[in-house]
């Protein structure tokens, strides 16, 4: 073999081991490549079971422990609906999706709103303290008790000009805004008179008990609340009427198409209304109105929840 033969040959064995080289190192990039990418989130929530559309929400809404956390559940189509409801808690994603399970006729709102404010749980089941530091937001219902002394410090006689019966009390700043209410009532001609305010816990029990006798348990727990378990005792309550009407008719005065328009202007809002039972545990009360102040008394009513679902939410949020 002549010598440049012999060079054409190395240099064909060098290129071809180059070609070689190329080719492993493209290879070995490109299984890199798989390998990152079966790294994501994108690729693995698709292989857990979620489709590609909800995969990219959830990758969009969700924080990369929060996905992580998802991918030890079982995937479950309902999982993005539920975190794209108004009042999504992650704290209840698995009561919410339990509940829904066994509430399929439910719309994800009410579930959402059912299990946040725990109507999912038996009424009075494993009641905490309300919490008194929260002053016009303390929230009392039937997982929220007060104790046995609880009165609040600004306590005020009611003056007779607004009132029914003897001496009701209201918190001082309920009482300006009931003042303010009344007034502009007045103005439109019509008579917002209180007929129940602060009651304190004995008053209440006497009331629960008085209904016991003639109603039994189960309707007396839709209408009255227990000792302890009643708003009344915040002082930040007032029981409503007007020349006339009682509490089976309220609802067919002026007065009240009135305060469904106005009550929140004064910082009050309709507490038990009508088709939420199944939210705040009580039958409808045309008549019992709760001071929480003009902003939130504002947000309750524009977006037509509950001061339930508002202090689950923004109060105890993910506590
Ligand atoms: N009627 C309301 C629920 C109360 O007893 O406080
Ligand atoms: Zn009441």
């Amino acid at each position: 073999m002549t010598k440049v033969r012999l060079k054409k040959r190395n240099v064909g064995i060098a290129v071809g081991c180059v070609i070689v080289v190329l080719v492993l190192i493209a290879g070995l990039f490109r299984w890199k490549q798989t390998l990152d990418y079966q790294k994501t989130f994108e690729y693995r929530l698709q292989k857990h079971g979620y489709s590609e559309e909800d995969t990219a929400y959830l990758i969009e809404h969700l924080e990369n422990n929060e996905l992580e956390e998802l991918l030890k559940k079982e995937a479950n189509e309902n999982i993005p609906k539920f975190i794209q409801e108004d009042y999504y808690l992650k704290k209840n994603l698995d009561r919410y999706l339990s509940y829904y399970e066994q509430n399929p006729d439910k719309s994800l709102r009410d579930v959402v709103a059912i299990v946040n404010v725990r109507a999912d749980e038996d009424w009075y089941s494993n009641p905490v303290e309300a919490d008194v530091s929260q002053d016009n937001l303390l929230l009392v219902n039937k997982f929220h008790k007060l104790s046995k002394d609880y009165e609040a410090e600004d306590l005020e006689k009611v003056k007779n000009w607004y009132a029914y019966g003897d001496d009701p009390m209201l918190r001082k700043e309920a009482y300006d805004n009931f003042i303010a209410l009344f007034n502009a009532a007045k103005e439109d001609g019509l008579t917002v008179i209180i007929a129940s305010a602060y009651r304190d816990y004995q008053y209440q029990e006497d009331l629960y008990n008085g209904y016991l006798e003639s109603l039994g348990q189960k309707e007396t727990d839709d209408v009255a609340a227990r000792p302890g378990f009643s708003e009344h005792q915040t002082g930040l309550t007032v029981d409503v009427t007007t020349y006339g009407a009682n509490t089976d008719t309220f609802d067919t005065f002026e007065e009240f198409d009135w305060l469904q328009n106005h009550a929140h202007e004064y910082g009050f809002i309709l507490r038990y209304p009508k088709d939420k039972e199944y939210i705040t545990g009580y039958h409808y009360e045309s008549w019992h109105y709760r001071y929480v102040g003009v902003e939130v008394a504002t947000y309750i009513y524009e977006h037509d929840i509950t001061f339930d679902e508002y202090y689950a939410y923004f109060i105890e949020g993910e506590k």
